[in-house]
């Protein structure tokens, strides 16, 4: 049998799924050593394929890859054609709207202009509210479209509010709360029913172990 094939956002939550395979005692060597590679065996039934957070979702998507792990963040901004089936419980940070410390975000009349990297989320946040704004799209380092007087606020990811704090801004409203999530192409879950949902209820309990809960 082939081994099921995962597609792992590089980074962080490559780091903490690698985590979590050791902990279900898979042999993550070829990942540990991994160089430059970017397909890795996991044990003899899985391998790893490592990609940005976007590409994640597109491989899974396209069913070239039948699983992935990936932040809500991603998912929330990319679409949704697969099945989002666990909480891993790590990646935990947050979407918020923040602005300039002491500025009164919500008073006044005219359309603010909000800098984000995720312009769905920030879209459908202010729509939530009956709230007409401007958005623009920046790739990085959000926090300084305030700073240079692009944007009135920002919507951005928080983790430990040092970039916000360091920076000037502070947080008006949190959004919704991130962390990572194992997603499944459609097609794979009908074809590879067992062994997907043998995996997803082993990689279930150890992550409930992790978080301290008993079952
Ligand atoms: C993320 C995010 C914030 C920062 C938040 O940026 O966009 O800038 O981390 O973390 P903190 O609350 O712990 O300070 P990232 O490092 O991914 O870089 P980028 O903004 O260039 O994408």
């Amino acid at each position: 049998m082939k081994p099921l094939r995962i597609a792992l956002t590089k980074g962080r939550l490559e780091k903490d799924t690698v985590a979590l395979f050791e902990k279900m005692g898979y042999d993550c060597e070829a990942v540990r050593n991994k160089g430059r590679r970017l397909i890795l065996p996991v044990g003899d039934s899985l391998e790893v394929v490592l990609a940005k957070a976007a590409d994640v979702i597109t491989y899974v998507e396209h069913g070239v890859c039948d699983m992935g792990v990936v932040g809500k963040d991603t998912i929330m901004e990319n679409g949704s054609s697969f099945y989002e089936v666990l909480d891993l419980g790590f990646g935990h940070c947050r979407f918020a709207l923040a602005a300039p410390q002491g500025a009164d975000f919500w008073s006044g009349y005219s359309a603010r202009t909000i800098a984000t990297k995720y312009p769905a989320t920030a879209r459908a946040f202010f729509e939530s509210r009956g709230m007409d704004v401007d958005i623009i799209k920046i790739e990085g380092s959000v926090e300084l479209a305030p700073l240079l007087g692009l944007s009135d606020a920002i919507v951005d990811i928080v983790e430990t509010g040092t970039t916000l704090r360091e920076n000037g801004l502070e947080i008006v409203e949190e959004v919704c709360p991130i962390s990572a999530r194992l997603i499944v192409n459609v097609a794979s879950l009908k074809l590879r029913k067992r062994e997907i949902e043998a995996l997803v209820s082993r990689m279930e309990r150890e992550t409930r172990k992790e978080k301290g809960e008993t079952k």
